[in-house]
């Protein structure tokens, strides 16, 4: 897949791996949107990068999800980096239920959900990806931390079925083990 003239819409750039990410496709003549519930951490980054598009959408929000695919129809790479990492310890019995609903809710069904909107303007174009950035701790859980690590492992699950359904056709799946240093290291190249 080319790695330039992309539309390059990336949950959660606007800090991280996903700022790191926008900073690699802005560098290769790509238009990049990032998204966050956060304007000031968006218009710092818009700041440093003037050509970079931001949104304010929270991708736990249906409605906020319909907005970003009807502004953006010309996105033919969606990477769903946006992730929450919370500990949380079961023997607690004051264990917030919002929290773990939250967790499962960015980490797993906003992706689910903006491959599922995506999914029919993407099939319109000549090359297409959705890149989900997953983790090591989906293969192999980290015990202080199963909602995210299960959330993780049900993202991969779902990348690799999708994968095959979009077999020919112009959309490829790709699923990111990722670790921190590795993305600020890798050529967007290695990526797609
Ligand atoms: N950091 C690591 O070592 C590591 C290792 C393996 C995998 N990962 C994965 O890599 C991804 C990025 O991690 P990171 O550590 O770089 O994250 P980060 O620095 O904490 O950044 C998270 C980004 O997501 C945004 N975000 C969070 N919830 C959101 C929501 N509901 N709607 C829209 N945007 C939201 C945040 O902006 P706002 O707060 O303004 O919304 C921020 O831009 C995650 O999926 C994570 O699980 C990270």
């Amino acid at each position: 897949m080319k790695i330039n003239q992309n539309v390059v819409l990336i949950t959660g750039g606007s800090s991280g791996i996903g700022l790191a990410l926008a900073r690699h496709f802005l560098e290769k003549e790509n238009k990049v949107i990032i998204i966050g519930r956060s304007m000031d951490k968006l218009l710092s980054v818009k700041k440093q990068y003037p050509r970079i598009h931001i949104e304010k959408a929270d991708i736990t929000v249906e409605e906020d999800i319909k907005v970003l695919v009807h502004k953006y129809p010309d996105v033919n790479i969606l990477i769903n980096n946006a992730g929450i990492h919370m500990e949380c310890d079961f023997k607690n019995s004051s264990l917030d239920t919002q929290s773990i609903k939250q967790e499962i809710s960015t980490d797993f069904i906003a992706p689910v959900l903006l491959s599922k909107y995506f999914i029919p303007s993407l099939l319109l174009k000549k090359e297409a990806a959705i890149i989900n950035i997953s983790s090591y701790f989906g293969i192999s859980p980290k015990q202080s931390a199963p909602i995210y690590s299960a959330s993780k492992a049900a993202l991969r699950s779902f990348s690799k079925a999708l994968r095959v359904q979009l077999e020919g056709t112009s959309v490829k799946v790709f699923d990111i083990l990722s670790f921190r240093s590795f993305i600020h290291s890798i050529p967007v190249s290695s990526v797609l």
